[in-house]
């Protein structure tokens, strides 16, 4: 404990997580003004970050001090240059990632300093699409959705089928569910992904660059996707992106890093017409 060489500096400086309403009131009035989502006095946000900092080999300090609620329902689009630790911060929500100090809470409950049996546990409310999707090539995509359902949820055979087969379908790839990856497009492979990620029902789903492998114009079809998950789902979304037009007409909030910190965040308009911070006014000049 004391005088350990490689011992991490940040953790003595991270208070303990707040007190559940207490942190609760704080973030609901933090919140209030900067996101659209429809605030229900004395709700609590379904993820808490407090104070969260990575450091990779004990030197490269990724995640500073991120602080951030999301609120059950919300959309939050997450923007900033690369390198700014976006996806880091995604890696730790679900802990893909182990952060080095800090809180997460899912529902009120901490999910830093788990076991490994617990995080498999808590992982199951934190869907994830990866911008390369992820899918296993030599499973169709009915098995694809499949998997995650019977092996990590118990459902049965005949219970996940039905449930991919209805999420497929929603992606707009009811004609496809016995193609395997190598046989679909991009475009097509990142809805299968989006439908396995939406059929295991997580808290929250985290999407890290979705389109930012695809040709242009398979680019459209997955955002149709997300913007209709968005809309008509009651789903909870933390996405990352580079996709302007769906930050701007989908996001409840945007959210922009850079540095590993939260640099600014508010509504989309008020970021995009009117940001507050040279840093931001520097990113959104640079990709317009
Ligand atoms: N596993 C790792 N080991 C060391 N450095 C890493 C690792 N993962 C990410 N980084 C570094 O952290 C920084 C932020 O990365 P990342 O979170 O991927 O940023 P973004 O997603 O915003 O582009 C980058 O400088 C990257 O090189
Ligand atoms: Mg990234």
């Amino acid at each position: 404990m004391f005088g350990k060489k490689h011992d991490h500096m940040a953790k003595t400086n991270v208070p303990p997580a707040m007190e559940a309403n207490e942190a609760a009131r704080i973030a609901f009035e933090h919140d209030l003004p900067l996101s659209k989502h429809h605030f229900v006095e004395g709700e609590h946000p379904v993820v808490r970050i407090e104070h969260l900092m990575k450091t990779f080999d004990g030197e490269t300090q990724v995640l500073r001090d991120v602080n951030l609620n999301v609120w059950n329902g919300e959309i939050v689009v997450v923007l900033g240059p690369s390198g700014s630790g976006k996806s880091t911060m995604l890696r730790c929500i679900n802990l893909l990632e182990t952060p080095t100090a800090g809180h997460i809470l899912i529902d009120d409950e901490e999910i830093t300093g788990k076991s490994a049996k617990e995080v498999g546990i808590i992982r199951r409310d934190l869907g994830m699409v990866f911008q390369q999707f992820n899918l296993f090539p030599h499973l169709t995509a009915k098995e694809n959705v499949m998997i995650g359902q019977t092996k990590v949820l118990k459902k049965s055979k005949e219970e996940a089928e039905a449930e991919a087969i209805k999420q497929l379908e929603a992606v707009g790839l009811g004609d496809r569910v016995d193609y395997k990856p190598p046989q679909l497009s991009g475009g097509q492979q990142q809805r299968v992904a989006i439908a396995r990620a939406v059929a295991m029902h997580p808290k929250v789903l985290l999407f890290d660059e979705p389109t930012s492998a695809l040709d242009p114009e398979l680019v459209r079809d997955v955002l149709g996707v997300m913007r209709e998950l968005a809309l008509h789902g009651d789903m909870t979304m933390i996405v990352v992106t580079h996709e302007m037009g769906f930050a701007r007409d989908v996001g409840d909030r945007v959210v922009f890093m850079e540095g590993g910190v939260v640099v600014e965040q508010g509504l989309p308009e008020e970021v995009f017409d009117n940001p507050q911070h040279e840093r931001t006014k520097q990113f959104l000049g640079s990709i317009k």
